[in-house]
């Protein structure tokens, strides 16, 4: 194993592709100094960004040829579930080839790979008590989960060093995307809309902040494999409504009128979405510094830097 401080010296070493994206700009934001950042569009992520379409293999080698980043934190990817079900073969190209082809250029160069997955390779078998463990099956319901399960697969197949970092539903600020559970509920909120939100979806949400500062600490890391990365409460949906909405308005009158549970079965949803995806993370809790907050704290933390 190489020490620590042999995988990167400088957040200038470090690469991050999909900075454009939600966690991707809070994973920029995160390195006190510029770390590389890859963009499909110059100007949107805060060092000068690097342009490239990585679903193609030939610009991806390109990328990395010019850059020889000796970490790279990978946020790119087809993350909405639902543009993933009506185009499977940009998901797979994006969520499945990339990371394989990172992992075959991580193995070539040296170059340590972090990897973002989801909670959402499960959903198909009932959640175990305390969360899904880093050892239990896959069992994704949707293109999405399907493909970014298969991504995992193939990085650790040919890179079993690379690190998969799972994490959960994201929610904080969307540093100008309108991307994470927060931004949506605001922006219904915004539009004089009533929340209505799932009583019976669980998940461990945590915020995006926290997320990046957790893969930023793992770039340092030895750690390889799966890691789970979430948040240490599992909640539905409507109760991180309901602490968003105290933590912003402070007005429980208007959470009655604006928030209203639903189920799941009470609305169309295409692709199905699992009833509960908590994660457990016992193994996280061991090797990180990063504190992984409640919903209480995690909603603070998220609003303060909103
Ligand atoms: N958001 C969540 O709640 C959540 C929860 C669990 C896991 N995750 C995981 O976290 C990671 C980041 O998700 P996110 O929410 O930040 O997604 P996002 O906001 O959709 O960002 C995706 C990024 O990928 C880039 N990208 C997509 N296709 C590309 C292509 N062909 N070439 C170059 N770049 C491309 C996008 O660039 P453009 O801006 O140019 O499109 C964007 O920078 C994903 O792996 C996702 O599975 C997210």
């Amino acid at each position: 194993m190489r020490p620590l401080s042999a995988h990167y010296d400088s957040p200038s070493e470090v690469l991050v592709l999909g900075a454009s994206g939600f966690l991707g700009r809070h994973v920029v934001a995160g390195f006190s100094a510029g770390c590389r950042a890859h963009a499909r569009v110059a100007g949107l992520a805060s060092s000068p960004a690097l342009e490239a379409d990585l679903s193609d293999e030939a610009q991806l080698f390109a990328l990395l040829a010019a850059e020889r980043p000796r970490a790279l934190i990978n946020c790119a990817a087809i993350s909405a579930p639902a543009v993933c079900e009506g185009d499977p073969s940009a998901a797979a190209a994006m969520n499945t080839s990339l990371p394989r082809l990172l992992g075959e250029w991580s193995v070539e160069t040296g170059a340590r790979v972090i990897h973002v997955s989801t909670d959402l390779v499960f959903g198909g078998a009932p959640a175990p008590a305390g969360g899904f463990k880093e050892e239990d099956e896959p069992s994704p319901l949707s293109v999405y989960g399907e493909s970014k399960a298969a991504g995992e697969r193939g990085l650790l197949d040919v890179a079993p060093d690379a690190l998969v970092v799972r994490l959960p539903l994201l929610y904080g600020s969307g540093l100008g995307t309108s991307r994470g559970a927060s931004e949506d509920l605001f922006a219904t909120l915004n539009r004089g809309e009533v929340a209505r939100l799932f009583e019976d979806e669980w998940r461990t949400p945590l915020p995006a902040s926290v997320a990046a500062s957790a893969l930023i600490e793992l770039c340092a890391s030895p750690a390889r494999g799966l890691l789970h990365v979430a948040g240490a409460e599992r909640v539905s949906r409507l109760e991180l409504g309901h602490a968003l909405h105290a933590a912003r308005f402070r007005d429980p009158a208007r959470a009655a009128r604006e928030l209203m549970g639903c189920a799941r079965a009470d609305l169309e949803l295409s692709p199905p979405r699992p009833e509960d995806t908590s994660l457990c993370c016992d193994r996280a809790r061991t090797l990180l510094e990063t504190a992984l907050p409640g919903l209480e704290e995690g909603v603070a933390i998220a609003l303060a830097s909103a």
